[in-house]
């Protein structure tokens, strides 16, 4: 039960879509600096060599490999497990976490009372909503959620092969990387198509763990709050450390900054080692709780229901704050 074995990751053959930059990264190296094998693939192969040349100090026999790869094509998805399928034979966790953030509905937010255009009216809703083309906000749903679901597919034959091979203790996993976004309902996400999307990427999670469990294939989801990235530096900026005590206002993260990259890599620890290998059909959300949740831990109970051996969070009408919890 020491931390060393029971976090270890040696031996570990896992897949991240998305894995040359933000999350996926930090994911990718905290997998490889514990033991792991680790394939980073993504459409741009200069970040994924980029981000492999950043790994460098990592020890065998831990490895970070890049591999291109487009989770809207089947073929890119076929010839990435194919090639991975080559070299080691099984696979024993994928992440699906390549996801885009889709057109900004952040000009609905309400003004504030003394905006001199005064408070919105619906034909101005109903003109910015209009603006973004259909194909526009399905793409995001093309990345996130059908590309989420057929990279699972891609490597299901490999799943069951790390199951049969047992090399770790673990059942073979699949974890899809959600959003707190896709639990609420505050205009601060301020992208219908990111949110939707995400809500849509937590019910497939509960599906297919549905779907996979007779073949002992768990998937998982992780609902990260806000954490630096390419895609947040898209609506942030570069210049700002929103790690830092207070960056962001409580109303937006009820610890006042974004999550930093240990915090990223315990979680990504935890779920793929032993540790977690009792996790099924499980949400981890970071910072959830301020956007669903009432403040006090007592209420808070009566709302959050954990059943052990096949965790999930259940939901009693969570009305809050105007957001809702609905697992
Ligand atoms: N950062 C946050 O605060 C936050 C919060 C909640 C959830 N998330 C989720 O975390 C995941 C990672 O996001 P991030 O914040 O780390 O942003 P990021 O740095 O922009 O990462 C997104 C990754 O997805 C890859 N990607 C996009 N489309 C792809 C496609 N069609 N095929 C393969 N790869 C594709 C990108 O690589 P290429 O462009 O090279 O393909 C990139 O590496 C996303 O699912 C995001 O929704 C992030």
């Amino acid at each position: 039960m020491d931390r060393e074995t029971l976090f270890d990751c040696t031996g570990l053959v896992v897949v991240i879509t998305g894995g040359g930059t933000g999350l996926g990264l930090c994911m990718a190296r905290s997998l490889a600096i514990n033991g792991a094998t680790v394939y980073i693939l993504g459409r741009r192969l200069s970040k994924l060599e980029e981000a492999v040349g950043s790994c460098s100090s990592i020890q065998p026999p831990g490895e970070v490999i890049p591999l291109e790869c487009d989770v809207t094509s089947k073929p890119s998805l076929e010839a990435a497990a194919s090639k991975i399928g080559e070299k080691t034979g099984f696979v024993n966790l994928v992440i699906a976490n390549a996801g885009v953030p889709g057109p900004s509905n952040r000009a609905l937010l309400p003004r504030p009372a003394d905006d001199p255009r005064g408070p919105l009216a619906i034909q101005e809703v109903q003109q910015h909503l209009w603006e973004t083309s259909i194909d526009d906000f399905t793409e995001v749903f093309k990345i996130n959620v059908t590309g989420a679901l057929y990279t699972a597919v891609a490597f299901l034959d490999l799943l069951d092969k790390g199951n049969v091979r047992r090399n770790v203790k673990q059942s073979s996993q699949v974890i899809i990387t959600s959003s707190i976004g896709g639990f609420h309902r505050s205009w601060t996400q301020a992208s219908l198509a990111y949110t939707t999307s995400k809500a849509a990427v937590n019910h497939l999670v509960k599906s297919l763990a549905s779907f996979l469990v007779q073949w002992k294939i768990r998937v998982n989801g992780l609902a990260p709050g806000l954490f630096t990235s390419e895609m947040m530096q898209a609506v942030f900026g570069k210049d700002r450390d929103l790690t830092a005590e207070g960056a962001l206002p409580v109303e937006m993260q009820p610890l006042r900054r974004a999550g930093r990259d240990e915090e990223m890599a315990g979680t990504i620890l935890y779920l793929a080692s032993q540790a977690g290998a009792y996790c099924s059909a499980l949400y981890d959300t970071k910072s959830l709780e301020w956007a669903t949740l009432p403040p006090h831990p007592s209420a808070a109970r009566r709302f959050l229901k954990v059943r052990l051996g096949h965790m999930c969070i259940c939901n009693r009408d969570s009305r809050v704050s105007g957001c809702s919890v609905s697992l």
